[in-house]
C-alpha cells in the first residue's frame, strides 16, 4: 500500500527517485526514505514524517547516485520512527531492501535469525526480509538469484526492491500479490509501486505478474519467474493522463477503493490466520484480561459506526459478551454507564475524528480499557488507546469509505474469533472460520463480477425519489451502510430501518417509483423478508434483492436481483452484499452527474465537533 520508487541511470538517481516519491504523496504515507549507491558503500537517508523532512535531510549533505530506491511508508509493523521507514539494511550493510506489504511469518523468521545471533534496528517485517535476503546473499551469487531463492521462504504478499553494494547500478525487484511497475527508458530504467510515478520518465510500462522478478540496468531489463526461467519483455504503452494514472485509469477513487476490497481482506488477513494457531492478532490484551472482560462498548462515527454494528452483531452471536454500538458524537455527551470490567473499542479509518477521539479521553479519564481499530497507524486515536489494531486497508482517499468498512468489520471479526479461541467458546469452528476468510477474498472479487448487472439496474433506478434500504439481523446493519453510500455520493434520500420495523410507520412512505433494497443473505429469515418484500410491491413500490440465496426464494419475490456466491457463514454473506450496495451508490452518483470524489458538505476526516 506504501509507494516504491527505483531508478538506475545518466540523471542523479536521488532526485528522481525522491521525485517519484512525491508523485505518489496523494496516496498518504508517515516516512520516507531512499537508499543510494556511493562508492563509499550504500547509503540509505530516512525520515519519519512528510518527505519535506527527507528533503531537509537531502539538502543537509548532497548526493548524486546513478542508482536509487525510494519509499514512502504507512506504518503497519512499527510506529512511522525514522528506525522503522525503508529501506532497510542487512545484517552486514551489504544490500537496502524497500517492501510494500506484509511478511506473515515473519515472526517465525525473526527467531530463527536471532538463534543465529542477529540483531535488529526495528520493528518491521521488512528488516526480517533484508536480513533472510542478506544470508542468502552472502553464499555467493547474484543478487536476483538470493533474491529469488531468499523469498521462497516468505509468506505473505509483498512487493521487495533491492540494491547491494556488490552490483553497481543494478535494482532487483519481486512481486507477490502487491503491486510493482517497471518503466522502460532510453539509457535507463525504473520501477515504483504504482503508474504516476513512471509518467514523467517513460509510457512504456510492464506490469510484473505473480511471483516474478526483475533485474534492472541502465541499458537492461531481465524479467524471470519463481523458478529462475528468463522470460520475455512485453510493455504496454500507457497513455492516462496523470490525474487518471493516480486513480489507477479508473474514474474515480471511490470506483477504485471499492474494487481493492478483494486485495485489502487479503492484507487485512495477512499474518492473522495461520494454519497452526488459527486467528493470531498481534499486541492486544493478555489472555487474563480478555477472561475479565465482561462488556464491550464499541464507539465510533459514520461508516465505522456500522462496522461497530457488525461487531456487535458478532460478539454477541459468537461470544454471547454483550455489546453496545455508540455514536461517539452522543457516548461523550450521554453520561454513559462505564464499568471498569468494560472494554472501549474506537473504530475509526483515519484515527482523527474529533468526537471519537474526544469519547475515547473520556474512557482513558475513568481508566476503561481502550482498543482501537484505526487504519491509519500513527494518528491520535492509535497512539492514544492502549491497545491498536490495524485495519491495513492502505491509503482512502475517497470521502465515501468503502474498503475501510470491509476492513473494519475483517478486524472486527479477527478479534471475536480471538476472543473465543482465548476464552475457548464452545462449538467455536475457529478453523472453519479461518478458512471462511481466507476464501473470501476470491469471492469479493466474484461479487465485483456483477457490475454490469448493477450499471444496467442504476440506469432503471436514477430517478427514484427515495431508497429503502431493509433487511434482519446483519443485513439490515449492512443496509444502514449501504443508505450511507447512496445519500453520500448520489444525494438521494434513503430510508434504512429493519425490515421488520417497516410497518410500524415507514411503510407510509411507499409509492410508485420508491425502491426498496432487501439485503437477504440469512436463510433462516428468507421467509419473513418476502413477506415485507410483498408489503412493499403491494404499495407500488419496487424490490431490489441483494441475496446469495440459491434456491431462488428471494429472487422470485423481487422485481430485481443481484445474486452472489455464498461463503459458509452468513455474517460474512452479509459483509460481501455490502459491495453491490457500494456500486449501486457509485453508478447512480455517475449517472446523477454528482461530485463522487468530493461530495458536497462533507469531509473525509471530521476533527471538529
Ligand atoms: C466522515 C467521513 C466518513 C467516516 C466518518 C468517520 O464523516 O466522511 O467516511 O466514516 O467521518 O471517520 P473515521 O475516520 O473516524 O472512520
Amino acid at each position: 500500500m506504501c509507494g516504491i520508487a527505483g531508478y538506475v541511470g545518466s540523471k542523479n538517481a536521488v532526485e528522481v527517485a525522491y521525485d517519484q516519491l512525491k508523485r505518489l504523496e496523494y496516496r498518504g504515507y508517515d516516512s520516507a526514505g531512499i537508499a543510494m549507491q556511493t562508492p563509499d558503500g550504500i547509503r540509505v537517508v530516512k525520515k519519519a514524517g512528510t518527505l519535506n523532512h527527507l528533503r531537509a535531510e537531502l539538502d543537509a549533505h548532497p548526493l548524486e547516485a546513478s542508482c536509487a530506491i525510494g519509499h514512502s511508508r504507512w506504518a503497519t509493523h512499527g510506529g512511522p520512527t525514522d528506525a522503522n521507514a525503508h529501506p532497510h539494511f542487512d545484517f552486514d550493510q551489504t544490500i537496502a531492501v524497500l517492501h510494500n506489504g506484509i511478511i506473515e511469518n515473519y515472526l517465525e523468521l525473526r527467531d530463527e535469525l536471532v538463534a543465529k545471533g542477529h540483531t535488529f534496528r526495528s520493528q518491521t517485517d521488512t528488516e526480517i526480509a533484508a536480513h533472510v535476503i542478506g544470508l542468502e546473499y552472502s553464499q555467493g551469487g547474484s543478487l536476483l538469484e538470493a533474491v529469488r531463492r531468499a523469498v521462497k521462504r516468505f509468506r505473505g504478499a509483498y512487493a521487495l526492491v533491492i540494491i547491494s553494494n556488490r552490483e553497481s547500478e543494478t535494482i532487483v525487484a519481486v512481486r507477490q500479490a502487491s503491486p510493482l511497475v517497471v518503466g522502460l527508458g532510453e539509457g535507463e530504467n525504473l520501477l515504483a509501486s504504482d503508474i504516476p510515478a513512471l509518467l514523467p520518465y517513460t509510457r512504456e510500462v510492464i506490469a510484473l505478474e505473480e511471483g516474478h522478478l526483475v533485474e534492472l540496468t541502465r541499458d537492461r531489463v531481465r524479467l524471470v519467474d519463481a523458478d529462475g526461467r528468463e522470460l520475455p519483455i512485453v510493455s504496454k504503452h500507457i497513455d492516462w493522463d496523470v490525474e487518471s494514472a493516480e486513480r489507477g485509469g479508473y474514474d474515480h477513487f471511490m470506483r477504485k477503493e471499492i474494487h481493492e476490497q478483494p486485495q485489502v481482506i487479503r492484507q487485512c488477513l495477512a499474518g492473522r490466520i495461520t494454519p497452526e494457531d488459527g486467528v493470531r492478532l498481534e499486541g492486544t490484551f493478555s489472555d487474563n484480561v480478555w477472561a475479565e472482560i465482561d462488556r464491550v462498548n464499541i464507539i465510533a462515527c459514520g461508516t465505522a459506526y456500522h462496522a461497530g454494528l457488525m461487531g456487535k452483531h458478532l460478539f454477541e452471536k459468537l461470544l454471547r459478551l454483550p455489546t453496545d454500538v455508540y455514536y461517539a458524537s452522543e457516548f461523550r455527551y450521554g453520561d454513559p454507564v462505564l464499568s471498569q470490567k468494560s472494554l472501549a473499542i474506537f473504530v475509526s479509518q483515519s484515527g482523527e475524528t474529533a468526537d471519537t477521539l474526544a469519547a475515547l479521553k473520556l474512557c482513558k479519564k475513568n481508566r476503561i480499557r481502550t482498543l482501537g481499530i484505526v487504519n491509519v497507524v500513527g494518528s491520535s486515536i492509535a497512539r492514544e488507546c492502549d491497545r491498536t489494531i490495524a485495519t491495513q486497508a492502505g491509503p482512502e482517499i475517497s470521502v465515501a469509505s468503502t474498503k475501510a468498512y470491509t476492513a473494519q468489520v475483517i478486524v472486527l471479526s479477527l478479534l471475536a474469533l480471538h476472543i473465543a479461541q482465548v476464552q475457548e467458546t464452545p462449538g467455536l469452528r475457529v478453523e472453519e472460520w479461518a478458512q471462511a476468510l481466507r476464501d473470501l477474498p476470491e469471492l469479493a472479487s466474484q461479487v465485483l463480477e456483477l457490475e454490469d448487472e448493477v450499471i444496467s439496474i442504476a440506469e432503471k433506478l436514477v430517478d427514484m425519489p427515495l431508497c429503502f434500504f431493509l433487511g434482519r439481523g446483519a443485513d439490515a446493519y449492512v443496509g444502514y451502510e449501504g443508505a450511507l453510500k447512496l445519500k453520500e455520493v448520489a444525494y438521494i434520500p434513503t430510508q434504512e430501518s429493519p425490515a421488520g420495523e417497516m410497518k410500524h410507520g415507514p411503510l407510509a412512505l411507499v409509492e410508485e417509483g420508491v425502491v426498496s433494497v432487501f439485503g437477504a443473505t440469512e436463510p433462516f429469515t428468507f421467509d419473513k423478508v418476502v413477506s415485507n418484500m410483498k408489503e412493499v410491491q403491494a404499495r407500488a413500490g419496487t424490490v431490489l434483492g441483494i441475496t446469495c440465496d440459491s434456491t431462488g426464494t428471494i429472487a422470485k419475490a423481487a422485481d430485481l436481483t443481484l445474486m452472489f456466491s455464498p461463503s459458509r457463514f452468513d455474517f460474512l454473506n452479509a459483509l460481501l452484499s455490502v459491495i453491490p450496495m457500494q456500486l449501486l451508490a457509485y453508478h447512480l452518483a455517475r449517472l446523477r452527474g454528482c461530485s463522487i470524489d468530493q461530495p458536497r458538505n462533507l469531509a473525509k476526516s471530521v476533527t471538529v465537533e
